[in-house]
Parts: C-alpha cells; sequence; structure tokens
C-alpha cells in the first residue's frame, strides 16, 4: 500500500508571523525526479563535478546559484537554484531552503528576464543576470508579497554532504510511551516561524488555565525554525528565539506539562533550519539534557539523500539514539505517508507517524486527510498511532459544525490530538471543542482500536470505533453542505441488538434508546458523535 504524497494542497496561508516575512514551509515530496543532466549541479559525494557559471555565455545563467535570507532569529536560509540553458530552453532545480529538490522544466522568458515558480510553494522567480550573480524578484504568499534577493554562485560547501550508509535494520523495542494516543499542542499550524520562547511559555500557561491539561493535554511542541546551527563541538544550538531551552524545559515542567522538538535526519529541516544528519546520538543526548520529552523528525532534506526505500533505515538511527539517550522521549515520524510507514515504524522504534501530507485550515484538506484513513485502522495500536497530522480546530478556517466534525474524526481515528490554535486566545466554542472530555475519552480509550467506516452514501459516512467493556462509539458525518436527516436501523449501525445506553457526545445527554435505530439531524458538514453501549 503505498502513501498519498506530501504536498496535494494549495500552499498554507494561515501563519500569522508578525515578525517573519517568509511563507510557511509546505510538505515535501519525496517524490520529486531531477531532470538527467541537472541533477549534477546540485550533488557533490555522487562525483559529479559542481558546474559554476560559465561568464562566457550569455546570458550566463547556467550553474547552481545560492540565495540569502537573513532571519530576525539570525538564521541564515539558504535556497539553491540550478540553472542549465541548452539553446533557447532553459531547466531549473529550485531546493528551497535547502529542503528539498524541485525541478521545473521550460522556463519561460518573459521581458529578457526567466521566469518560473514552485506551484506547491506558492514561490514565483523572476530572475536577470547581474554581474557575477543573479538578481531575483521572488513573490509568494499568493503574490502578496515580493522581495529582492541576490544570488551569488553557490560553493561546494552549499551542495549536499555524502549520504550515510544506513544502519542495519533491526526491530527496535517498544519504549513503552503513548499507550494511548499523545495529546498537546504543536506551534506549527498557528505560528509558523513566529514561535519563540514566550509562546511556549504563555501556551503552557494556557493549557493549565483553559482546562486543557486537565482534559488531559500534556505535550507542549516546540516545531521547526528554533534551531540556529552547531557550536564549535558540533552541539546543536537553539536561535535567538529559544535563549534557554533547559529552563524553558524546566517552566513546562513545573506546570506538570512535557516539553516537546522537533528536527529533521536530513542537513536541513523543511524550514530550512539545522536538522540532524550526521549528529543523531549527539542530539538525542542534547533532547535528554535540556528534558525533552517528544521529538518530531521530519524527513525534509533527508529526500535528498536517499531513496525511499531507506526510510525506515534513517528513522531507526534516531529510534535507537533516542533508547540509548537516558531519558524516555515520544518518537514522532514525519514523512507525509510515504514507504509503508505504518508496517515498520514500531520496529523503528516510532511512537507515531504521519500517514498524510500536510493538514490545511479548510473543511477540504480536513477531510482528504480524516476521512481516508479507515485503511490504516488495522495499524493502530497501544504504543504506536497513524497520524493524519494536527489539528487545526480554533484556527479560523473552519465553522464550529466543521471542527466538530474534525475533533470527532480525530478522535474515531485514535489519532494523536495536537491542538494547533493559538491556546492562549481561545473563542469558548473552541475551548468547548478542544476539552470534550466525552470525546476525548472516545480518543484515548484503553483498547487502543481506531475507528474505520461502516457505510458511505450520500455525503453520509458512518465510522464505528470499539471501545473497552464492549461498548463502541458511532459517528454519522454528513459531508454535505447542507442538513441531512438520518433514520439508521441498528443493524445499519453495525449494533446487532437494540442497545442498553445511548449518549450523544456532543449534547453531553443520554439519547431515549429506541429498539429499532436512531434517528436525527446531521448539520451540513456536521457530525453526530454517539457512545453506545
Ligand atoms: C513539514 C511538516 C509540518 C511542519 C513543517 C515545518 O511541512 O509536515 O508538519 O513540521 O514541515 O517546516
Amino acid at each position: 500500500m503505498e502513501g498519498p504524497a506530501g504536498p496535494q494542497q494549495a500552499p498554507q496561508m494561515n501563519t500569522p508571523a508578525p515578525t517573519e516575512t517568509s511563507p510557511k514551509p509546505r510538505a515535501l515530496s519525496p517524490g520529486w525526479r531531477i531532470p538527467a543532466g541537472l541533477a549534477g549541479l546540485l550533488m557533490i559525494g555522487a562525483g559529479a563535478a559542481l558546474a559554476l557559471p560559465d561568464p562566457a555565455r550569455a546570458p550566463g545563467l547556467s550553474g547552481t546559484w545560492r540565495m540569502d535570507e537573513p532571519k530576525d532569529s539570525g538564521v541564515v536560509l539558504h535556497t539553491l537554484i540550478a540553472l542549465r540553458q541548452d539553446g533557447a530552453r532553459t531547466d531549473a532545480v529550485v531546493v528551497p531552503n535547502g529542503a528539498v529538490e524541485i525541478p521545473i522544466r521550460d522556463v519561460r522568458t518573459d521581458n529578457g528576464d526567466l521566469v518560473f515558480g514552485i506551484a506547491d510553494w506558492g514561490w514565483n522567480f523572476r530572475v536577470r543576470p547581474d554581474g557575477a550573480n543573479l538578481h531575483i524578484l521572488l513573490s509568494y504568499d499568493r503574490g502578496r508579497t515580493e522581495v529582492v534577493r541576490t544570488a551569488v554562485p553557490a560553493t561546494a560547501s552549499d551542495l549536499l554532504p555524502a549520504a550515510m550508509p544506513p544502519p542495519a535494520l533491526r526491530e527496535l523495542p517498544a519504549n513503552g510511551l503513548a499507550m494511548t494516543p499523545p495529546m498537546g499542542w504543536n506551534s506549527w499550524n498557528h505560528f509558523g516561524e513566529a514561535v519563540d520562547d514566550r509562546v511556549v511559555r504563555e501556551t503552557a500557561d494556557a493549557m493549565v488555565k483553559s482546562g486543557m491539561a486537565a482534559a488531559g493535554y500534556t505535550y507542549v511542541n516546540i516545531d521547526d525554525t528554533w534551531e540556529m546551527g552547531r557550536d564549535a563541538r558540533g552541539e546543536i544550538v537553539p536561535n535567538r528565539k529559544f535563549p534557554d531551552m533547559r529552563a524553558l524545559a524546566d517552566y513546562v515542567h513545573a506546570r506538570g506539562l512535557k516539553l516537546g522538538i522537533y528536527s529533521s535526519p536530513g542537513p536541513v529541516t523543511c524550514g530550512g533550519y539545522e536538522g540532524s544528519f550526521g549528529h543523531e546520538e549527539q542530539d538525542a543526548a542534547t533532547y535528554a539534557a535540556w528534558g525533552i520529552d517528544y521529538l518530531k523528525y521530519d524527513w525534509c532534506s533527508a529526500s535528498r539523500l536517499y531513496p525511499k526505500a531507506r526510510l525506515r533505515a534513517v528513522y531507526q538511527r534516531m529510534g535507537s539514539a533516542l533508547q540509548s539517550c537516558g531519558r524516555p522521549i515520544v518518537f514522532s515520524l514525519c514523512e507525509y505517508g510515504l514507504g509503508d510507514v505504518w508496517t515498520w515504524g514500531p520496529a523503528a522504534g516510532a511512537n507515531l507517524w504521519r500517514t498524510t501530507g500536510d493538514i490545511q485550515d479548510n473543511w477540504d484538506s480536513m477531510c482528504a486527510n480524516g476521512f481516508s484513513q479507515g485503511r490504516l485502522a488495522r495499524y493502530a495500536a497501544p504504543g504506536h498511532w497513524n497520524d493524519p497530522d494536527m489539528l487545526e480546530v480554533g484556527n479560523g478556517g473552519m465553522s464550529p459544525a466543521e471542527y466538530r466534525t474534525h475533533f470527532s474524526l480525530w478522535c474515531m481515528l485514535a489519532a494523536p490530538l495536537m491542538a494547533g490554535n493559538d491556546l492562549r486566545a481561545m473563542s469558548e466554542d473552541t475551548r468547548e471543542i478542544l476539552t470534550n472530555r466525552e470525546a476525548i475519552a472516545v480518543d484515548q480509550d484503553a483498547l487502543g482500536s481506531q475507528g474505520s467506516a461502516l457505510s458511505r452514501r450520500d455525503g453520509v459516512e458512518i465510522w464505528v470505533k470499539a471501545l473497552g467493556g464492549g461498548a463502541r462509539a458511532l459517528a454519522v458525518f454528513n459531508r454535505n453542505a447542507a442538513e441531512r436527516a438520518v433514520s439508521l436501523a441498528w443493524p445499519e449501525l453495525g449494533v446487532a441488538s437494540a442497545p442498553s445506553a445511548v449518549r450523544d457526545l456532543w449534547r453531553h445527554a443520554d439519547v431515549a434508546a429506541d429498539g429499532r435505530g436512531y434517528s436525527g439531524s446531521v448539520p451540513g458538514h456536521g457530525v453526530i458523535l454517539l457512545l453506545v453501549k
């Protein structure tokens, strides 16, 4: 079974990043292929010569170029652009933030400039020679933001290191963590690059104050953009946004919560920040010393070094580093559903693995990620979970009914419940959804069984999830925009005989159990979530 590739949807637009100008990086698909002849421009290690621009050749654009983007955090991100001109035709490979290689065929000429774009990232380039450099007009954010940048000839240190030989595959023992799907918060969906020490502390406070901690949320997870680089000993160093990780962990722990962090098995993360490549054990030891409790490990630039067949070995390397670092750390794989991860995730030491590309804060994206998951039900169990990506509840792109559907579906899927909103400023609707303890109990049921669809008809999907003690959760999802009356006989709901108790988990009320079945009305894009005993 092959998982979906990463970037299937339009670029994310919901990053309120007040001090940063770049768009949020996209989910990445290692499926891109470099056109023959261009690969050599980007690789060393494979023995290919680095091609530098040839000034004798008008307009002199062929070669590999580096475009820098300095950040307020002190980090400088590097995008590589490899151009090859052949007669009237120009092809390009762009490596946005160094994260993935995206081939672009038939670059256009417009008014003497080269014009090309990366659709999935929403980046558009207008390029012309500028002495020994390139002058670039870069537009992103669906054309709302334009910046002028210079690209300089790339040097060998801008290119990829040689891949490490993968470790021999073995089966790592279970780490005993995440016996129910992990619950917490992650910075990415709302904050993107705007996450910093203060946001994390305030989020920890808000998690307690809002009642989320009491409802079971525990992990406060920093996603990408915390990294600066490495010191002389090769130790990972956070950037200016995170002055003291150990102190931050102490702060979070003092509130009874746990702290999570993010990295990549590649040289850089999806955002172009320092990855763990070649420093896996050292980073695991650093995380342990800081007091980190959770690692999200994002494939990203590893796709430039390793084929999909190496996913397991590469993840195993960090899995075993975490298991020997002396601290229990939940291991969360982020590989966009590639490589049938569900079949080998537990062996690589994973507690959860992404089964989809990045979620976005809209109905179609949420449905695509969530409703496609039933087929993976048999791979979820206590200690290791399918992860259809983090929650968007409360980020503003869906209605309250749609967010209830989102949350209910994730609970039916025994999915990790990682809130992705700003916990410091939640509406009451959002708080009520995220802290619905009766729905959360469905997600956290100790049996650890993932639900799946019983039937799909006219946009109405009925899902069932087995719960401990012989109970079950039933969800009636209405994917239509208009309200639907439903009248369902118990056998259609997978319930053999009339149940003794039925409870509506959004109304928080018992439903008078009818001997024949259940009837009700489901709002457009809404859900009825029932506990049936
Ligand atoms: C990828 C992941 C996201 C997020 C970003 C950070 O797109 O899938 O969840 O971690 O990288 O750059």
